[in-house]
């Protein structure tokens, strides 16, 4: 099967996917949601800041097997050891560092990491002919938008103003990705720009499980609503904004699961980039107050400083992925507030207490 097309852009049948990082949370999401579609699943994973827990629930969830690679594949030689003899037809990459201040403090980790994995699982493919391509970008490659830029559209420009490593490595592997493509026009490949990824599998097995401290909000908030900790923080309440906190389009991830599907299906030769998001935007507050009528509990919280590097508002222009992809997000704040209490209270130690 590898390399060969057997699916239509428009109707994509089983196909066998790898997905790197497919431990995390949003790739046990993806697995998930693969495997009931009746595909095949391969993860590959280092288990670095993931858990063989996830994958397991995965599989009791949908009655399937996940075929587990443990590999870093930044590491070459590990790389092709480990992925010259597998069969698969498409790749989801997922697979990186995503701490925004780590990469700060360890650029050179970061950079090695998000870009060496990146590199040689693309010549890997090309040496095995495997040209179905999803790479997981991000919203931060939009780096600062220009004043009076808060709807963003595909069209804007990348990697204008960031501000840490890591969003740079996001914009660098999409132009790695764009450049390797001009060089072997059969690669077909979609760059999904996520915005604020929250919630959980409505079952409440699987979810969002940072190791220390969240830095993202939602994770601190269901950390605050079990108990874990006092308190949120909330970074700044003087942005140009409603209610003076940040603003964010926050994005279910069973909607963001489903819009990886989409891409799969949509692939054909090329690179095209799309926003993933609701196209809604929601405060830090509404934020703190979703969650805490979906939890029945009350959430502290205390105003301190703004964060540097931060926006006050960035919400997704979906518009492009609603058209060609045939997706758009149909879960609410509120839905993904309740399944992330779902995981949360089942697990308040997450994987860990398993
Ligand atoms: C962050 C990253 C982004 C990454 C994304 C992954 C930064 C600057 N950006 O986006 O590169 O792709 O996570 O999901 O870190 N907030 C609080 N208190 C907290 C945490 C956050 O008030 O304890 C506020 C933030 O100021 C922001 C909003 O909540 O307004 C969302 O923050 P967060 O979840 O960290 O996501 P982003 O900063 O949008």
């Amino acid at each position: 099967m590898t390399g060969s097309s057997q699916t239509s852009p428009a109707n994509l049948g089983t196909v066998r996917v790898l997905l790197t990082g497919g431990a995390g949370y949003i790739g046990s999401h993806v697995a998930l949601v693969l495997l009931e579609r009746g595909d095949d699943v391969i993860v590959v994973d280092d288990f670095s800041n993931s858990s063989a827990e996830a994958l397991r629930r995965v599989e009791q969830l949908t009655g399937k097997t996940v075929q587990v690679v443990e590999v870093d594949l930044a590491d070459r030689a590990a790389a092709d050891a480990a992925l010259t003899d597998l069969e698969f037809d498409s790749v989801i990459h997922f697979a990186g560092l995503k701490a925004v201040g780590e990469s700060v403090a360890q650029p050179s980790r970061y950079y090695r990491n998000n870009l060496m994995s990146t590199l040689n699982l693309l010549d890997i493919m090309r040496e095995k002919d495997v040209r179905k391509f999803v790479f997981s970008s991000s919203a931060t490659v939009y780096g600062t938008p220009a004043p009076g830029v808060a709807r963003l559209d595909e069209s804007q420009p990348i990697g204008r103003g960031v501000t840490n490593p890591y969003g740079w490595t996001k914009a660098m592997i999409e132009q790695i990705v764009t450049d390797v493509q001009r060089s072997w026009p059969e690669l077909e490949a979609v760059l999904l720009r996520y915005f604020n990824p929250v919630g959980a599998h409505p079952s409440g097995q699987i979810g969002e499980d940072p190791s220390g401290v969240p830095n993202n909000l939602m994770p601190f908030v269901s950390q605050v609503a079990v108990g874990r900790r006092e308190k949120v923080a909330v970074f700044g309440d003087q942005y140009d904004t409603p209610d003076g906190t940040g603003v964010r389009d926050y994005i279910h991830v069973m909607d963001l699961a489903e819009g990886h599907v989409a891409a799969l299906r949509h692939l054909e030769p090329g690179v095209e980039a799309f926003n993933l998001g609701s196209g809604e935007g929601h405060s830090v507050l509404d934020v703190v107050r979703a969650y805490s009528e979906a939890s029945g509990r009350e959430i502290p919280y205390e105003i301190v400083a703004a964060r540097a590097g931060d926006l006050a508002t960035l919400i997704a222009d979906p518009a492009k992925a609603n058209e060609r992809l045939d997706w758009r997000t149909t879960r609410s704040l509120a839905e993904a507030c309740r399944d992330s209490w779902t995981w949360q209270s089942q697990n308040p130690n997450g994987f860990a207490g398993a």
